[in-house]
C-alpha cells in the first residue's frame, strides 16, 4: 500500500486530490505547519507525510475535540480523538505532529505571546475548523499575521458559505489555486 492509500484509510474530509496537494505544499515548508481542525488525523497525517519528504518541520494538530454540533449538523466529540491518536501513532510520523488539544482561539493566544519570543512563523497554515463565517474569519484574521510573506493558507470547504465569504474578503490574499475544494491563498 502506498502512503496515500494508507492516508485515505483514515476516516476523514479532505479527499485524496486535496491530500495530495496538502503533501505537496508541506514538503515545501521550512519551518513549521499549523492545522485548525484535524478530527480523526487524516489531514494531519497528510501534512506530517509532506513534511517528512521535506524538511521535517513540526506540524501543529489544532483541534479541541469537545463535544458539539458544526453548522452542517455534523456531530465531533472526545470520542474523536481517540481515533485521532491511534491514528497519529500508527502513521508512523508521531515525531513531527505536535497535538494541541484546544481551540484555536486559545492557541493563537499563545502563538501572539511566543512569537514575540522569536517563535516560529508559518510557511503552511491549514483551515479546516469551525466552518462558521464568524469563526472562519476569526481563524484568518487572528492567524494570518503569523503566516509568511511566502507562506499559504489553505482553506477546506472553500465553496461553502463561511470559507467561501471570508476568501472573497480576504482582498490581501489571492487565490492561487483551487484543488477540489481546497484553496490555496498567497499573501498579494
Ligand atoms: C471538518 S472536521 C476536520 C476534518 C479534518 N481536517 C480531516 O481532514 O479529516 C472539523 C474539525 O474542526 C474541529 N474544530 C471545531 N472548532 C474548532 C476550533 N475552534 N479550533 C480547532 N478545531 C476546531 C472539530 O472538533 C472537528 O474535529
Amino acid at each position: 500500500m502506498n502512503y496515500l492509500e494508507k492516508i485515505m484509510q483514515i476516516e476523514g474530509a479532505v479527499n485524496s486530490v486535496e491530500c495530495q496537494e496538502l503533501i505537496r505544499l508541506a514538503e515545501q515548508a521550512e519551518d513549521c505547519i499549523v492545522e485548525i481542525g484535524s478530527w480523526k488525523g487524516r489531514s494531519t497525517v497528510a501534512l506530517a507525510c509532506g513534511s517528512r519528504m521535506g524538511n521535517n518541520v513540526p506540524v501543529y494538530a489544532i483541534d479541541p475535540h469537545d463535544s458539539h454540533t458544526s453548522t452542517e449538523g455534523r456531530s465531533y466529540g472526545p470520542e474523536d480523538n481517540i481515533r485521532f491518536l491511534e491514528n497519529i501513532l500508527k502513521s508512523g510520523y508521531a515525531d513531527l505532529i505536535q497535538i494541541i488539544n484546544l481551540p484555536s482561539n486559545v492557541t493563537v493566544k499563545a502563538w501572539q505571546t511566543l512569537i514575540v519570543e522569536d517563535w516560529k512563523f508559518i510557511d503552511l497554515l491549514f483551515v479546516d475548523g469551525n466552518h462558521d463565517y464568524k469563526e472562519v474569519k476569526k481563524d484568518f484574521r487572528s492567524w494570518e499575521p503569523f503566516v509568511k510573506d511566502n507562506g499559504y493558507i489553505a482553506m477546506h470547504d472553500s465553496t461553502k458559505e463561511g470559507p467561501a465569504k471570508e476568501i472573497k474578503e480576504a482582498h490581501d490574499w489571492e487565490i492561487v489555486k483551487t484543488v477540489g475544494t481546497l484553496c490555496i491563498l498567497r499573501r498579494k
